[in-house]
């Protein structure tokens, strides 16, 4: 039986993960929109045999636009440009169950399958950014709760769209003149709170059976959420302890629902500056660290915590005591990971907005590259992660450093592979192709 593998993402800001990357001086700011620019990102990925390249996103521009380049391609029409410049490497995007409708978006993802032959996977979220509400009509985002309820339903009705065509629904018989059999093709039907959607989709079952479900809250109602339905989970996490308690948590829920622990890959972030030595490290991670723009991160800070520092002291001790019991973003766990920073640490404003520009409260590591490699073997080896989404600070010069002085460590200790073993992305993560609920039927089965 072979070893438990890693798992390794590349999770792409166009520029990179540090909101200064933009400004550093080999940063190639003309290509940001250049699908040219993704598709060269996504092999260099691929000749390492990574997992998967993965990209955020949500339907609001940025207040901070005028800062960093933070405008976002829609992103699963990136993954079919990326698709046809890639053979094996997983392609996830991220999109919201809040903003979208189910039969839609069924259909994107399972064109995207299809045209990728079975490399696609869907980062599940409810969105975070509140100013979306005004894009789609509305007087406010919708809560926390509220949006969690929304997603379970979504949920429910793409995946019986994605299984609304068995596997052999295609009979593709020229010579008896059928295309497909109507038996084997099922409408929906579905009426719930949120949704009517009759279906059947207009897209055949894709390769994959469905596209990996990827979920990235770790909120009570996202761990909940993820539980039920994810096959892989981005997190962020700052403690080897606090990973810890996560991924127990996510595994025995999983159980305790009837799932197979192992079914679930858990994902913290990683964004690693490297360095010949450590103080080389660090002292790259200072360079990034002096181009930040105060206004920009004051901004992304308010986005976390609810509250705008604007006007504070930014060399000292960060007022901690404005953050109110009843802020409104207590409910999200990157408010928690950001408040648990600030406890431990007692860092000033200045040191704050340092310690979040990297990655935004995904763990940064400046070091060399054995310094790497052992954080990552470490989670992986003591119940942390099943892998990494990696997220160079800066691109494409902070991937190559992983890919080229990080990879080969993690090989020769035998935690990750020399190359694919097959080609999709449930292949890559070690995910079952789940059946069509309509093939499970038992009246089908005796037919
Ligand atoms: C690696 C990672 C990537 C994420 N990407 C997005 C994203 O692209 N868009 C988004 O709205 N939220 C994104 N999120 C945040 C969660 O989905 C968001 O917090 C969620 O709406 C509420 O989750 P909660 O359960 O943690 O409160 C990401 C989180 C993580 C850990």
């Amino acid at each position: 039986m072979p070893t438990r593998q890693l798992s390794l993402n590349l999770f792409i800001y166009p520029d990179g993960h540090h909101e200064a990357a933009w400004r550093y001086p080999s940063a190639e700011i003309a290509r940001l929109t250049d699908v040219s620019w993704f598709q060269r990102l996504a092999q260099q990925a691929e000749q390492v045999a990574f997992d998967a390249v993965f990209f955020a996103d949500g339907p609001v521009l940025a207040e901070n636009i005028e800062y960093a380049p933070r405008f976002r391609l829609e992103p699963i029409t990136l993954l079919a440009g990326i698709a046809a410049a890639t053979s094996r490497i997983g392609l996830i995007a991220t999109a919201s169950t809040t903003y979208h409708q189910p039969y839609n978006l069924a259909r994107l993802f399972a064109s995207v399958d299809h045209q990728s032959r079975g490399r696609v996977g869907w980062n599940i979220v409810t969105t975070t950014n509140d100013a979306a509400a005004f894009n789609f009509g509305l007087d406010a985002h919708p809560s926390h709760a509220e949006r969690y309820a929304r997603a379970q339903e979504f949920l429910e009705v793409v995946t019986g769209l994605w299984d609304s065509w068995e596997d052999d629904a295609v009979l593709a018989d020229p010579v008896g003149g059928r295309y497909a059999d109507p038996a084997k093709i099922h409408r929906l039907d579905h009426e719930g709170r949120y949704f009517t959607v009759r279906g059947p989709l207009n897209v055949p079952r894709v390769p994959q059976g469905r596209p990996v479900y990827v979920q990235a809250g770790s909120s009570e109602d996202g761990r909940g959420f993820a539980a039920r339905w994810a096959e892989a989970i981005f997190t962020a996490h700052q403690t080897l302890p606090s990973a810890q308690e996560f991924y127990c948590d996510i595994k025995s829920r999983a159980l305790g629902l009837g799932r197979r622990p192992e079914h679930i890959r858990v994902l913290p972030g990683l964004s690693p500056f490297i360095g010949g030595t450590e103080a080389e490290a660090k002292r790259l991670q200072a360079e990034f660290n002096d181009l930040i723009q105060p206004g920009y991160s004051l901004q992304q800070l308010r986005q976390m915590l609810g509250v705008d520092f604007t006007g504070h002291d930014l060399d000292a001790p960060f007022p901690r005591h404005l953050i109110a019991p009843d802020n409104s973003r207590a409910v999200a766990s990157r408010f928690q990971v950001v408040l648990d920073i600030v406890d431990r640490e007692k860092p000033t404003l200045r040191g704050l907005l340092h310690r979040l520009a990297g990655a935004r409260g995904h763990f940064v590591l400046a070091g060399t590259p054995e310094q790497v490699a052992d954080h990552i073997e470490t989670w992986f080896t003591q119940a942390a992660a099943d892998g990494f989404n990696i997220m160079p600070p800066w691109l494409p010069g902070g991937f190559e450093a992983f890919a080229d002085q990080v990879v080969p460590l993690l090989r020769r200790r035998g935690l990750f592979r020399e190359e694919y073993a097959r080609s999709t992305l449930r292949d890559h993560y070690g995910l079952p192709r789940p059946e069509s609920r309509f093939a499970a039927l038992p009246q089908r089965r005796a037919s």
